[in-house]
């Protein structure tokens, strides 16, 4: 069994900001990432997938598929986005979902599960996992079989 990652980047911006907290509150938590105008990032994206050697090819991803697959639906979306104004799960009025890096991970991770089976339909390979840095200091991961 093998394990590929593969890495992506995207630049976006956001404001951390709940609904349900008070402005005060917003301020003490989020500290200068509750500028009300925003921040950016230069987001790192590492796709982990799980898979044996197919014969054939040797190899356990075809990479140009999960390319096609992680540029649909994640690179293109979210790149020069504002996250909080332009990306849905995160712009819908009530309730908002704060763009942390961990629910980005967990709407990325979300994104690459639901249209696995078109692009991948056979037993192999997996989604296993994605790793979203922020940073350089900080990264959040989000495994595939642990989400809904
Ligand atoms: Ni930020």
């Amino acid at each position: 069994m093998f394990r590929v990652t593969r890495r992506y980047e995207f630049a976006a911006s956001h404001r951390l900001h709940s609904a349900v907290l008070s402005e005060e509150e917003n301020r003490r938590l989020y500290g200068k990432c509750n500028n009300p105008h925003g921040h950016g990032h230069n987001y790192v994206v590492e796709v982990s997938v799980r898979g044996p050697r197919e014969g054939a090819t040797g190899r356990a991803v075809d990479i140009a598929v999960l390319d096609e697959l992680v540029q649909r639906e994640v690179v293109r979306p979210f790149d020069h986005r504002n996250l909080n104004r332009e990306v849905a799960v995160f712009a819908s009025v009530v309730p908002t979902l704060v763009p942390t890096s961990e629910n980005l991970g967990l709407e990325i991770c979300r994104r690459l599960k639901r249209n696995w089976k078109q692009v991948f339909p056979g037993e192999w390979p997996k989604l296993e996992k994605i790793r979203i840095g922020e940073t350089a200091r900080n990264i959040f991961e989000v495994r595939a079989d642990e989400i809904e």
